[in-house]
């Protein structure tokens, strides 16, 4: 089985719309949907939004279905002149950007217990993820780079150039390096899908309204042609 984790109901919405439900359960507030799409058994589920509420959604997914992949999609604000919105991010590395411990001789960004900065994701599911783009003839940019989380949504060039020139990031968003976590410790195979909605600068308040849905789009219609090649591996 595959789990499926967006933020938001556009992140999941069109997952659950193509899928054959075959059960709804509720656990923590959270509404799991177990069911079929293109013939691979997959469960979805809107987490809500921030680093917790993503912890929770995929610590509750493992206990209760114990998925062999988690897949986390939904949107991004690109970092950097070569990720534009639209493009689609494949997560090579999670990163926490807002965990610092440094005042007490730790590096910035790195998490405690794993006490990693930089989270591994499957590089497995990426490759399957951009084979699906190049089939679907995907529109925009495929990159496949570190994606930076933190509990902030980003609107700033110096807080952007801090993520970008601190960790290499080329994505920043809400909710994957808490789920990279959760799956590092329980061993699931984990990568996430961002497509870009804004460019996490002074404008990205407006092009987040105006391309997020369209983003959000992208990755669920993209995982619909991904997910029956993700059999295979
Ligand atoms: N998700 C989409 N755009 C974002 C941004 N600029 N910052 C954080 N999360 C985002």
């Amino acid at each position: 089985m595959i789990g499926i984790i967006g933020a938001m109901e556009d992140e999941v919405a069109q997952l659950k719309k193509n899928m054959e439900i075959e059960e709804t359960t509720e656990v923590a507030s959270l509404s799991f949907c177990r069911g079929k799409l293109s013939g691979r058994e997959i469960v979805v589920v809107r987490s809500g939004i921030g680093k917790v509420n993503a912890a929770i959604c995929a610590q509750t997914m493992i206990l209760r279905y114990a998925p062999s992949r988690i897949i986390n999609s939904g949107v991004a604000g690109g970092i950097g002149a070569d990720v534009k919105i639209g493009d689609l991010v494949l997560a090579d590395g999670a990163i926490q950007h807002d965990v610092d411990t440094t005042q007490i001789g730790d590096q910035i960004g790195m998490v405690s217990g794993i006490n990693l900065v930089v989270i591994p994701t499957s590089s497995e599911m990426n490759r399957v993820l951009a084979e699906a783009a190049r089939r679907c003839a995907y529109q925009g940019n495929v990159h496949i780079g570190r994606i930076a989380s933190g509990d902030q949504f980003i609107s700033s060039a110096e807080k952007l150039h801090w993520i970008a020139s601190t960790f290499g990031a080329v994505a920043c968003e809400m909710e994957s390096g808490s789920i990279a976590q959760v799956c590092y410790i329980n061993g699931t195979e984990y990568t996430a899908v961002r497509c870009i909605s804004d460019n996490a600068d002074s404008n990205a308040g407006v092009d987040y309204e105006q391309f997020s849905t369209f983003a959000a789009h992208q990755t669920t219609e993209l995982l619909c042609t991904a997910l029956p090649m993700l059999e295979n591996i």
